[in-house]
């Protein structure tokens, strides 16, 4: 496995493949690798021949009280990890070497999309999301590109601009990786005392109770409550609980395929999961 830091040596180190018009898998990550990512390069690993993993943590998709400065970075551990499942090369550029040193004046926004959920929560972040991975598919130019479900609204963000500025490769969602207790793997976990990581599967439990009382058709409005609660009494303090659909439209009709969304913090943590929920009649 190769490590490249430029952009031109990672070019350099992709040309004969490009040449050879091998098929090239990208896993974009901010490191701090986990199960959850290490998924998504297995998924790489089975439909391409080379596959490219960036670790970037990415200035611009922080808020300015968030967690940029104190963002895990392990590049060493996360090289070992990415070896083991098969990776070809890691690109790990420096801030200076994908943003150079001119201001960047544009921008990409993704319209109404990026104006619910997380993006209420935090402004600019989705549009800080879309410039870096565009930046990242014009570097890597790859073939397939690999995002994970946990992130449901980036995933829609990233297919949508794919999609509204013909950006030449194919995006695939990889389902959430969980802990055997339920909650959804992230980097942010690493932030949970253990009395906090005790608590955080609620939201898993609470997300598969809802699904339940929809199937047996306890209304929409009710379910969100009951989240809501459950959660609260947990002793976690609710960002938000919501339903959408698959395509991330309001509704407040149970009788469809749903996405049930939350985000939520425990202590410090800011922690998210959804769950999609298919309609039975
Ligand atoms: P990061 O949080 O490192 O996540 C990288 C990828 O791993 C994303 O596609 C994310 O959805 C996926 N992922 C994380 N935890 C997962 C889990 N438990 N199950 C399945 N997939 C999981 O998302 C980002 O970085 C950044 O916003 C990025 C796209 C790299 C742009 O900077």
């Amino acid at each position: 496995m190769k490590t490249e830091t430029t952009i031109q040596g990672l070019s350099a180190s992709l040309s004969p493949a490009r040449a050879a018009k091998k098929l090239i898998g990208f896993v974009p990550t901010m490191g701090n690798l986990h199960e959850g990512h290490l998924n998504l390069v297995r998924e790489a690993r089975k439909l391409c021949d080379v596959v490219v993993v960036s670790i970037f943590v990415n200035p611009i998709q922080f808020g300015p009280n968030e967690d940029f400065d104190n963002y895990p970075r392990t590049l060493d551990q996360d090289s070992k990890l990415l070896a083991e499942v098969g990776c070809d090369i890691v690109f790990a550029p420096s801030v200076e070497q994908m943003y150079g040193k001119k201001p960047r004046l544009t921008n990409i926004s993704v319209g109404e999309i990026t104006n619910d959920l997380c993006g209420l929560q935090r402004p600019g972040h989705f549009d800080g999301v879309a410039v870096v991975v565009t930046k990242l598919f014009n570097i890597v130019q790859p073939n397939y590109a690999f995002f994970g479900q946990k992130d449901y609204q980036q995933l829609a963000v990233i297919r949508q601009f794919v999609q509204d500025l013909n950006i030449p490769l194919e995006v695939i969602g990889v389902p959430i990786a969980r802990a055997a207790d339920g909650l959804a793997l992230s980097s942010r976990n690493g932030y949970l005392s253990e009395e906090q990581r005790q608590t955080a599967p609620v939201i898993f439990q609470t997300l598969k109770q809802a699904e339940q009382q929809l199937q047996q058709k306890t209304s929409l409005d009710e379910v969100l409550v009951n989240i809501k609660a459950a959660l609260t009494q947990a002793g976690l303090v609710v960002d938000y609980v919501e339903a959408r659909t698959p395509e991330l439209q309001k509704t407040s009709e149970f009788n469809q395929d749903l996405v049930l969304f939350v985000a939520a913090k425990l202590g410090k943590t800011r922690l998210i999961d959804n769950l999609q929920v298919k309609f039975t009649a």
